[in-house]
């Protein structure tokens, strides 16, 4: 079998506000076949945007780590990525 598209493992997004520690995304692993259709669902507050904004790099993960084709998508992403991403096409693309 070929290797997935997209593996997360062990992701964990914690926000500090004012009060106590916000644990967005508690341990999320999963991992997507390449060419299969994958629904991530929860209840509102669940983490999907949170977890969504880590994959596409807008975000950086507490702790675990996200691998998109190949590359790691978990680590501040290099200039020239973070350039394109800023682009107002990738803006709209990326937004969830
Ligand atoms: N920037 C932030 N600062 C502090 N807390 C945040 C931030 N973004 C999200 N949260 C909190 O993290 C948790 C997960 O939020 P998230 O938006 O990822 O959930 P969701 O599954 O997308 O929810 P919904 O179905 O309502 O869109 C919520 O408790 C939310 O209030
Ligand atoms: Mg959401």
């Amino acid at each position: 079998m070929p290797a997935p598209a997209i593996v997360v493992t062990s992701l964990v997004k914690t926000f500090q506000g004012r009060g106590a520690p916000i644990r967005a995304v508690d341990d999320l692993s999963f991992s997507v076949q390449r060419g299969s259709i994958f629904g991530l669902l929860g209840p509102n507050g669940a983490g999907k945007t949170t977890t969504l904004r880590i994959m596409t790099t807008l975000a950086r993960p507490t702790s675990g780590s996200v691998e998109v084709l190949g590359y790691d998508r978990s680590r501040p992403r290099s200039r020239s990525a973070a350039t394109s991403a800023s682009s107002s096409r990738n803006r709209q693309r990326t937004s969830c």
